[in-house]
This record gives C-alpha cells, sequence and structure tokens, in this order.
C-alpha cells in the first residue's frame, strides 16, 4: 500500500458525500496522511469541508451529479458520510472500477434503508431483532402493531435521528404515529416499520472495524462497547466501556461480525444492539462511525475516525481503550446563525475534560453543535464530569 502527495498528480484522493462533524474528524485524520481530501454537502461550511482540500454543494440525491462530480474529480475512494445518497449511482460507480466505495456501495445501499438491513440481518442472517412488520398504510399499520404487540415503534424506512419515529402504547396512537411518519419521512414514501419494543436494560454501540492487518489480510476488530442515552431519537450521552456479561458481550460480538462479513468492504461500522441479562437484539448498523462513538476521540489511542481513516487506506489498527470516558452533546438552544461559545474557560479546567465545537454555519434548538468529553476512573464519574463540562459551555448569538 502506499500513499501519494496530495495536490500532486499522485496523489491519493478521499472524497467525502456529506460533510458533517463525523465526517470532519475522518478528515482531519487523513489529512495526517498526507491524503487529499475532497469534501461534499448540500450547503458550503459544512465541518468537514472546512477541513478539506476543496469542497463541492451538491445534491447528493442527484445520480448525474454525483457521477458528474466523481468523474471531474477521480477520487480513489468515495465516504459515503450521510444516508441520503444516491446508492444506485455508486454501484455505477463501482461496478466500472471508478472507485472504491467504503465500505461497499451495497452496504451503502442496505443500511440507508430499514428495510434491506432488516431483512438482511433478521431473515437471511438469522440474527435476533425485535418482531417487526413492514407496511404501507394506515390500515396496514393497525393491523401490524396488532400483531407486533404494544408498546411499539414505528418509524418510517428512510429516516434516521428519530425523524417521523414514535412510540405506540395503544391503537389509539395509530392514526397520529402514521401521520408523523409521513411527515417525517426523508423521502416520499409511505412505507413504514413497526417494531415490538424491546424491554432491554441497556443498548450499545458496538463500533467493528473491518481492515487489513499488516500482512494484508482482511481481520475485524471490536472496541469496548459503548452505552448510549437517546432522547427523541438523538443520542444525548454515551460512555465507554458498557459492562455487559461475557454471555452477552460474546454475542453481542457474534451478531456485529455476522452483519460486518456480510456487507463487507473496509470501514469502522457502528453495530446499535440492545442488551438484556444475557441476551443481545440487533437494531441497526451505519456502515460508517457512529455519533455515540464521538467518545473515543478521549478514551482510545486510536479514535473510531482514526479506525476508520485507517481502514479506508488499508492500514492497520488497534481497538484499545485507554481509560473510561463519556461524552455529552452540546446543542445550539437557539435558532441563528453564527453562534458564539462562552464558557470554554470554566470547562477546560476541569481535569480530563476536552471540547469539540463543530463550527456549524447555522444552528438550531436541538441541533448539535458540539460535544464535551471527559475522562474518570469509571464512567459514572465520566459521565456525570461530561455533562459538568457541556453545561459550562454556553452557545450565545452574536450582538
Ligand atoms: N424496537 C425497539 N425497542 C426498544 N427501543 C427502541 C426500538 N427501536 C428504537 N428504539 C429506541 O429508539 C432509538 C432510535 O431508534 P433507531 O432505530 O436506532 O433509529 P435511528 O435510525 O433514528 O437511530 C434506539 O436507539 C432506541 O433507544
Ligand atoms: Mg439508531
Amino acid at each position: 500500500m502506499k500513499i501519494g502527495t496530495a495536490l500532486t498528480p499522485g496523489a491519493t484522493r478521499v472524497m467525502f458525500l456529506g460533510s458533517g462533524e463525523l465526517g470532519k474528524e475522518v478528515v482531519i485524520s487523513l489529512q495526517r496522511y498526507g491524503v487529499e481530501v475532497i469534501a461534499v454537502d448540500r450547503y458550503a461550511g459544512a465541518p468537514a469541508q472546512q477541513v478539506a482540500h476543496r469542497f463541492h454543494v451538491v445534491d447528493m440525491t442527484d445520480a448525474a451529479a454525483v457521477k458528474r462530480l466523481v468523474e471531474q474529480e477521480r477520487p480513489h475512494f468515495i465516504v459515503p458520510e450521510i444516508e441520503a445518497i444516491a446508492t444506485e449511482a455508486l454501484e455505477e460507480i463501482e461496478r466500472d472500477g471508478l472507485a472504491t466505495v467504503i465500505p461497499t456501495a451495497r452496504a451503502v445501499r442496505l443500511t440507508m434503508n430499514r428495510e434491506g438491513i432488516r431483512r438482511l440481518a433478521a431473515e437471511e442472517l438469522g440474527l435476533p431483532t425485535s418482531p417487526y412488520v413492514f407496511t404501507d398504510s394506515l390500515e396496514g399499520l393497525a393491523e401490524a402493531a396488532g400483531q407486533v404487540g404494544f408498546p411499539c415503534f414505528v418509524k418510517p424506512i428512510m429516516s434516521s435521528s428519530g425523524k417521523g419515529q414514535s412510540m405506540l402504547l395503544s391503537p389509539a396512537d395509530v392514526e397520529k404515529a402514521w401521520a408523523y411518519a409521513q411527515e417525517g419521512g426523508r423521502v416520499q414514501n409511505a412505507r413504514i416499520i413497526v417494531e415490538g419494543k424491546i424491554d432491554f436494560d441497556f443498548e450499545i454501540t458496538l463500533l467493528t472495524v473491518r481492515s487489513l492487518n499488516g500482512s494484508g489480510d482482511v481481520e475485524v476488530c471490536f472496541c469496548e462497547p459503548v452505552g448510549h442515552v437517546q432522547q427523541q431519537g438523538d443520542y444525548v450521552e454515551s460512555w465507554q466501556p458498557q459492562a455487559m456479561s461475557p454471555a452477552a458481550m460474546a454475542e453481542a460480538r457474534r451478531i456485529a461480525l455476522a452483519v460486518v462479513d456480510n456487507l463487507g468492504g473496509r470501514g469502522l461500522f457502528g453495530v446499535e444492539l440492545f442488551v438484556k441479562g444475557d441476551q443481545v437484539w440487533f437494531s441497526e448498523v451505519s456502515p460508517r462511525p457512529h455519533d455515540t462513538g464521538m467518545v473515543t476521540m478521549i478514551t482510545q489511542a486510536q479514535s473510531e475516525f482514526e479506525l476508520h481513516a485507517r481502514a479506508i487506506l488499508g492500514l492497520p489498527v488497534s481497538t484499545v481503550m485507554r481509560e473510561p470516558g463519556a461524552s455529552a452533546v452540546i446543542y445550539g438552544g437557539v435558532d441563528a446563525e453564527g453562534l458564539s461559545y462562552e464558557g470554554l474557560e470554566q470547562a477546560l479546567c476541569i481535569e480530563g475534560a476536552e471540547v469539540r465545537l463543530f463550527g456549524k454555519p447555522i444552528s438550531y434548538v436541538r441541533r448539535r453543535m458540539g460535544v464535551a468529553l471527559a475522562v474518570d476512573e469509571n464512567t459514572d464519574k465520566a459521565r456525570i464530569k461530561a455533562r459538568k463540562v457541556a453545561a459550562c459551555i454556553r452557545p450565545v448569538t452574536q450582538a
């Protein structure tokens, strides 16, 4: 394996489709190896664009536009950073040998759609999941909810970050859930999944890397499990390691391995699992770094972003955790442009604390604008500390 020099004809070029805060950290890792990075998003000034060599503003659901850009930039690797991408363009690019799609075009297509990944995990691989039914109508939803039982979740098949997702406690909630799912879907598509609620003790993200070892063979490595709390479909807090029984850990790894080996390719995956005692259920998987995994920026020698960068390039990885830690999200708190952030001096006086601000040009009340990170002797202490650090940061609007 060899890496060229950025901005020369021999450069190793990586194109990001989606340029959020998770992509930004992967770009920074790639920059450290002298890789040439091109960052694409639907708006200018997105976090990863601010640290890339070049950027483009493109509608990434437009297959022709994506193909045109790839032909123009000729990247060696294409790294999808968001779910809403014209995956047919990626499959064509991969088939034509134009670029390597990370991890694979098929993985990106299957995971952008809840139906693709759920049917693969449950029906093809036989992995344990919540009971589920797919349907396209209000009547279908009423029937499906009866089948899987209450409480249950309704989610548009094409959505993320909890958009259009709700929990139904009884048949009285069916109509409202249907209407909400129709508003929240990423594309105009009535199709939804109805999922029985799993009464878990805790949920984890098992960050799993498919990379090449020093001899060039594919190797799968697992990070220590990341525990997290979700509110309104978004993660608010995460920590590492999440303690779990040896049996649950073995089962979690078995499930993650089956999923990532089927999806194939190279890269880091965030495998979301529900755990109750020794029992583990597969929930979903991101074929890329996971928001809850931001905690690894402070807990691991190689963060999930560095792991992704190395896996992309075909370099060996280490998933060693250095010390327990936690992350807490910093929200915008206001709808405004060009926020300033106060309180960093208080936050960074706290021993073992770090802060990342993403540099997003526009803030919304519930938009994630930064993250507080903390290490401590155990995750309970680290969680309290991370929350305290996040509370120090005060986003303010420019006068
Ligand atoms: N079947 C379920 N049982 C219990 N909790 C669930 C279930 N489905 C979703 N949740 C809760 O909602 C969160 C978001 O659901 P998820 O399917 O991961 O959607 P998203 O793609 O928006 O992340 C999960 O992390 C979990 O906390
Ligand atoms: Mg999720």
